[in-house]
C-alpha cells in the first residue's frame, strides 16, 4: 500500500527528470528549414484550409468572421464559412467541448496565438504538421511532438509519393502563414505606419539640425561682437561699464 502511494508520488517526478534529461542530452528537435511568408495569397489560402480542417477541434478565439474580410474573403465566402454565426462571432471549435475531451483526454489548444506561443512560430507549426510519420509498430507518431494526441489531419504520413508530400507541404505552408497572421493581425498595418513614423523622425532631425545651426550662428555672432567690443575697450583704455552706458 505504502509503496503504491510512494510510486504515485514519485512517478511524475521521475518522468519530469527523465524529460529534462532528454533535453539536456540533445533531445531538442530540429525544425524544418523553411521560411513562412505571410503573403496575402498564402494567408487567405491558409485560412480556407484551417476553416476546413482545424476548427472542428481548435478554436481561434481572437479571430472573428469579420476579420476574414481583411485577408481578402468576399462576403459570400464568409457567409458560407460562418453558417448561422454572426460576423462578430469568434471562430469557435466545431465539436462539443466534452466530446473532444473524451476523444483526446484534453481540450485542443486555441490556435489564435499559437504562432507566438511556440518557439519558431510559423516554422514550428509547419514542422509539426509535416513531422507525422509511421513508427516501427505502424502507429502514427510525430518527431517534433512525440506522442502528440492530435491525429495527422493533413495526412502527411500517408502521402505515397514525393509529389503528394510536396503538395501537402505547400498547403501546410499556407496554414502556417495564416496562423502567423492570426497571431498578429495588425503587423502589416504597423509596418506601414512605421515607415511614416521614421520619415517624420528624419524630417524632425533635419529641422532640429537647421534650428541648432541658427541658434549657434547667433551665439557666434554675439561672441564675435563681444570680442570686438573688448578689443576696442583695450585700445581706448576706458572702463567696460562706462563704455557700455
Ligand atoms: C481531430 C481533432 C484535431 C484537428 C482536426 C486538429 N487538431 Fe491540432 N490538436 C489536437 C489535439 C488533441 C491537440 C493537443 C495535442 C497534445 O497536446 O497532445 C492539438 C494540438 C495542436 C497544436 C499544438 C501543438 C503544441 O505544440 O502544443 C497545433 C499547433 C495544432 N494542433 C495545429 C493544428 C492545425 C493547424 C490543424 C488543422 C490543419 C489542427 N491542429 C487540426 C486535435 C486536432
Amino acid at each position: 500500500m505504502r509503496i503504491v502511494k510512494f510510486m504515485k508520488f514519485a512517478m511524475p517526478l521521475l518522468g519530469a527528470l527523465s524529460l529534462s534529461n532528454a533535453y539536456a542530452s540533445g533531445g531538442h528537435v530540429e525544425l524544418a528549414d523553411v521560411t513562412i511568408e505571410p503573403t496575402p495569397q498564402a494567408v487567405k489560402a491558409g485560412a480556407q484550409i484551417v476553416l476546413e480542417n482545424c476548427v472542428q477541434c481548435h478554436s481561434l478565439k481572437y479571430i472573428k468572421y469579420r476579420h476574414l474580410k481583411e485577408i481578402g474573403f468576399t462576403q459570400e465566402e464568409i457567409d458560407k464559412a460562418r453558417g448561422d454565426k454572426g460576423m462578430n462571432d469568434s471562430l469557435e471549435r466545431g465539436m462539443d467541448i466534452n466530446m473532444v475531451r473524451d476523444m483526446f483526454g484534453l481540450v485542443p489548444p486555441d490556435l489564435s496565438l499559437m504562432a507566438k506561443a511556440r518557439k519558431g512560430g510559423g516554422v514550428y507549426i509547419y514542422s509539426l504538421l509535416t513531422a507525422f510519420h509511421q513508427n516501427e509498430n505502424g502507429d502514427t507518431d510525430n518527431s517534433v511532438f512525440p506522442g502528440i494526441r492530435m491525429p495527422d489531419v493533413m495526412s502527411y504520413s500517408f502521402a505515397s509519393s514525393e509529389a503528394e508530400k510536396e503538395e501537402i507541404q505547400k498547403t501546410v505552408k499556407d496554414v502556417s502563414a495564416f496562423l502567423v497572421w492570426a497571431s498578429d493581425p495588425n503587423a502589416a498595418k504597423r509596418e506601414s505606419i512605421g515607415v511614416y513614423v521614421i520619415a517624420y523622425l528624419l524630417l524632425l532631425t533635419v529641422l532640429y539640425y537647421l534650428l541648432k545651426k541658427r541658434i549657434w550662428a547667433t551665439v557666434g555672432e554675439r561672441q564675435a561682437a563681444e570680442q570686438k567690443a573688448k578689443q576696442q575697450e583695450k585700445a581706448s583704455g576706458s572702463h567696460p561699464q562706462t563704455s557700455e552706458a
